[in-house]
């Protein structure tokens, strides 16, 4: 399975954070917001990545992250010229989709937790249909909003909904099968003009190929889109960080873990960065 990150958009609704750099490129707590969900997608195994991001702001990511080597992955790049909706990025990325299955992750969604792994490790065997997610909130009308009877299969997806026929949020991290690139390419765009990821999982639903999966039991899930978010990211990733000493989303561990990078590898990233904590971390890592 390959993996997208989409990291585009407006940013509207964080201005001014992003009038002039992208949202994905903001901090939470001590680094930038896109190590987030790039570590998701690494967790689940999946080594082969793309970035998509604004005419203006792809090189930055191109910076930031490079082309994975250092990592022991892969990642590459690609522009979407306007926001044209969250499914757009089946179109953007189809070349580098191929024929393979796919994982989308929004650049803004912010995952933790121990069962997090075991959750990710069964998603990513999604070869016929679809996987996505369940989180209960309190207000889900600013989400995608997902029904279900007792034996978890889907009744009802719906994007933004006045009223909510559950209390289930729909994340955004979703796991397909290579049909995906079609369905994309045949919805057509909602009465905000956008390629509605809602109306990807209404096909898969109508096919009765939606599975969904609910994240309970210790599994944190921030949309960091706005200030509210933001700052709850950042207070949860300080407060797991500096108690537990377990980082959030530090690709560099996960990369060595997974043993895409050796010892010697990790002690060379640690190195850069060893006048920061984040590099003391890594260096405790190789001694412990
Ligand atoms: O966070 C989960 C929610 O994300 C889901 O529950 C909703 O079903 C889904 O539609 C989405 O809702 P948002 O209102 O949060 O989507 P937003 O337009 O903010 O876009 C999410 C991210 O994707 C954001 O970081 C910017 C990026 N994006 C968005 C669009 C529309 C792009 O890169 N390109 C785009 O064209």
């Amino acid at each position: 399975m390959k993996g997208i990150i989409l990291a585009g958009g407006a940013g509207t609704r964080l201005y001014p954070l992003t009038k002039a750099i992208s949202k994905q490129m903001l901090p939470i707590y001590d680094k930038p917001m896109i190590y987030y969900p790039l570590a998701t997608l690494m967790q689940s195994g999946i080594r082969d990545i793309l970035v998509i991001s604004t005419p203006r702001d792809i090189g930055s990511y191109k910076k930031l992250l490079g082309n994975g080597n250092r990592l022991g992955i892969s990642i590459s790049y690609e522009v979407q010229n306007e926001p044209k909706g969250i499914a757009d990025a089946f179109i953007v990325g189809r070349d580098f989709i191929g024929s393979s299955s796919v994982a989308l992750i929004l650049g803004d969604n912010v995952f933790y937790g121990e069962k997090m792994d075991n959750v990710l490790q069964r998603s990513v065997k999604t070869e016929d249909g679809a996987t996505v997610f369940g989180y209960y909130v309190e207000e889900p009308s600013s989400y995608g909003v997902v029904e279900f009877d007792e034996e978890h299969r889907v009744v009802s997806i719906e994007e933004k909904p006045s009223y909510p026929k559950s209390n289930y949020a729909v994340p955004g991290l979703y796991f397909y099968d290579n049909e995906v690139v079609d369905i994309a390419l045949n919805i057509k765009p909602s009465h905000r003009n956008e390629l509605e990821i809602t109306d990807v999982n209404k096909v898969y639903m109508e096919k009765e190929k939606l599975k969904v999966e609910i994240l309970n039991e210790g599994i944190s899930w921030f949309d960091t889109g706005t200030y509210h978010g933001l700052l709850d990211a950042a207070n949860f990733v300080e407060t797991i960080q500096k108690q537990q000493r377990i980082y959030i989303a530090c690709i560099e561990e996960i990369a060595y873990k997974k043993r895409y990078i050796d010892k010697e590898q990790l002690l060379e990233l640690a190195n850069s960065m060893i006048k920061t904590e984040y590099g003391q971390y890594l260096r405790y890592i190789i001694e412990r």
